[in-house]
This record gives structure tokens, sequence and C-alpha cells, in this order.
């Protein structure tokens, strides 16, 4: 593992040695294998709550990781929908944080004043995640421990605004006082060493991510991914309002062209956006069809390879990054 290069204010609140978040990744993408990978390479990692409609297999997997890790802490997805039917769940999934003593929780989708009580009695840090200065704000207002900003390069969700990732960084360290975190078409050292020098405390990555060796998609999928030249994403759903970068196969071109017609009920998306389709995609390697989340950043993995090699190339581009900087500089 690298040497620590960068301390911050994420760095110091989480206790790991690099400022490199690595967002959750559903539906049971990232599992308690790989977020125990991303938390021993020094950065931190999400278990992606919604992944696991058995209650006792999510737990499973925080104990899963928690031994994997030798008790480091480590972090989890909570999706807020908003919406009443899915308030029972979220009680549950909180109250089984709570009783693992989970470390921090990444909270994406609506807003999160109704879980903030409750996680901040259990003691877990609260990041959240918003593709809009303006929801970070917002966010900062109710208390959150930190925000995530995403911009539209992001794989999953971009929100509506199509706001590149190098304007939210610039912009999101200004607004609000707490931490910052920067994702979003990041899987590059000099990308972070710019977030960094724009005024953010770390980045987040995820599909740059989709390569490492410890996840347990097929590699066959993680093989297809490498040769990608970072031009296949697409964002689909429009019709929808949910946005949504996905892989450019043939149930997003079916989305897009549902899109295009000026389409708005779900039925008429629901056979091309059907969970099962992704999994099977996952679990076989063939990604024809499914929603796959990823966004251009894939053009960064050159290879399978382990969490710990991605952040140590990370590392080296960052450092050398700032070399350059320092090189270029004159009359100061
Ligand atoms: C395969 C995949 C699945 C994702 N699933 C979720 C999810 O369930 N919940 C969530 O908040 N974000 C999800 N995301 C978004 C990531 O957590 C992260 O915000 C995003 O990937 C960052 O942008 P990047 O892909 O350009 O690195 C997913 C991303 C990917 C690539």
């Amino acid at each position: 593992m690298r040497n620590q290069l960068f301390r911050t204010r994420i760095t110091e609140m989480l206790g790991i040695r690099h400022p490199i978040l690595c967002g959750g990744m559903g539906p049971s993408v990232s599992d308690a294998s790989y977020v125990a990978a991303v938390v021993n390479a020094g950065g931190m990692g999400f278990v992606v709550a919604a992944g696991f409609s058995d209650l006792d297999e999510f737990r499973e997997q925080l104990r899963r990781c928690r031994s994997l890790t030798s008790g480091k802490g480590f972090g989890v997805n909570l999706y807020l929908s908003g919406q009443a039917n899915a308030a029972e769940r979220l009680r549950q999934q909180m109250r089984i944080l709570a009783e693992e003593e989970v470390l921090c929780v990444e909270t994406s989708g609506g807003s999160p004043e109704e879980v903030l009580p409750a996680l901040r009695e259990a003691g877990i840090k609260v990041l959240h995640k918003v593709p809009a200065v303006r929801y970070a704000r917002s966010a900062a207002r109710l208390g959150v421990d930190a925000v995530i900003v995403v911009g539209n390069d992001c794989g999953g969700h971009p929100g509506t605004y199509g706001i590149s990732s190098m304007v939210q960084a610039a912009h999101a360290p200004k607004e609000v006082s707490i931490p910052v975190v920067i994702g979003g078409g990041i899987g590059a050292g000099r990308q972070l060493a710019a977030t960094l020098m724009m005024g953010a405390d770390a980045i987040l990555m995820g599909s740059r991510m989709l390569v490492a060796e410890e996840l347990w998609i097929h590699r066959q999928y993680k093989e297809r991914l490498v040769q990608s030249d970072g031009t296949e994403s697409i964002i689909v759903k429009n019709g929808l309002r949910q946005h949504h970068r996905v892989l450019n196969n043939d149930s997003a071109k079916a989305v897009a062209a549902l899109d295009a017609a000026g389409a708005s009920d779900f039925e008429s998306y629901r056979p091309h956006v059907m969970g099962t389709l992704t999994t099977h995609a996952y679990k076989t390697g063939d990604s024809h069809q499914g929603m796959l989340d990823c966004g251009p950043s894939i053009v960064f993995a050159n290879a399978v390879q382990s969490v710990e090699a991605i952040f140590d190339s990370v590392l080296d581009d960052a450092r050398h990054a700032m070399r350059r900087l320092e090189d270029l500089r004159c009359n100061w």
C-alpha cells in the first residue's frame, strides 16, 4: 500500500489513509468482499443496503466486512426513496447499521432529513450524495457530515441538470463549509490532484472500479470494459425523469428510443429496465441486456486489477501531477 500522500478533512473524519471513496454499486455489486478490499487499500467503501432484500443476509454482509477488515470502519450505501412504503424497510436497515456499528453511510436519492436523527444518535457519519450544488447546500444546512457532489459524467444517476464534474469540483467547495467529495468521471490520479487543488477533500469513484478483481461480477464483463474507449455510455430514462448513465447496449438503445418517442409511462420501459436483466448480465458476463451503470471514466481502466493496484496507480499518477505543477511554477 502506498504511503499517505494527502491529509484532508475526509481522511481525518473517516480515519482512512487516502482521500479515495468508492461509491456504493447496486444491486449487490459492492458487497462485503469488495468494500473490505477498498477499506484495506486505505479508502472507504459502501455495502449497498438495497442489494440485500433479506435483512439477515445484509447483516451477515456487514459482519463479513468487519471480519475481512479486522475491525476497521466501513460504510453502507442507503437509498432514500422518500416513498411511504419504503419507510419501514429503511428503519430496519438503520437498526442493523446501529447494531453492527457501521462507521458511515453514503446516502443517495431523497433528502436525508428524516434519517439524520437516528444516524446521529447511533454515531454514524453521514455523507450525502447529490447531483447539484444546490442540494449540497441544503444537505449541509440539515447537518450532514459531508457532501458528495457528482457530475454528469457519473455512472448511475447524474440528476437532471447535466452539470459537469469539473464545474461541481470548482463550485461546491466554495459553497459549503463541510467536507466535500467530488465524483463523476474520475478514474485517474491527476483528477485526484486537481480535485484537491480545487478545494475538495476527496474523490469518489464508481465505474473505474468495475474491473476490480475483488468484485464478483463476471470476468468477461470486466474484460469487455477494459477494451472501452470511454464513448460507450449513454444517459437514458429521461422520459421518466430518472436520468441514468449506463452502458449503451441493446436495452439502453431500446430505452433511448422510448425517450425519443416521448414515452413517460413506466410500463413501456419495464421490459428493458428489469433488475433481473442487470443481475443476469453481471452473473454471465453477457452485457447485451440490462441497465448496466457505467460512465466514461471506465476509459482509465486498462486491466483487471486488484483494488490496491488500482489505488496505487491513481496515487502514483496524482504524485506525478503534483510534480508537474511544481515544474510549471514561475514568477509566483
Ligand atoms: C455499477 C454501478 C452501480 C451503482 N449503483 C449505485 C447505487 O446502488 N446507489 C448509489 O447511490 N449509487 C450507485 N452508483 C453510483 C456510484 O456510487 C458513484 O456515485 C458513481 O459511480 C460515480 O461516478 P463514476 O461512475 O463516474 O465514477 C453506481 C455506479 C455504478 C458504476
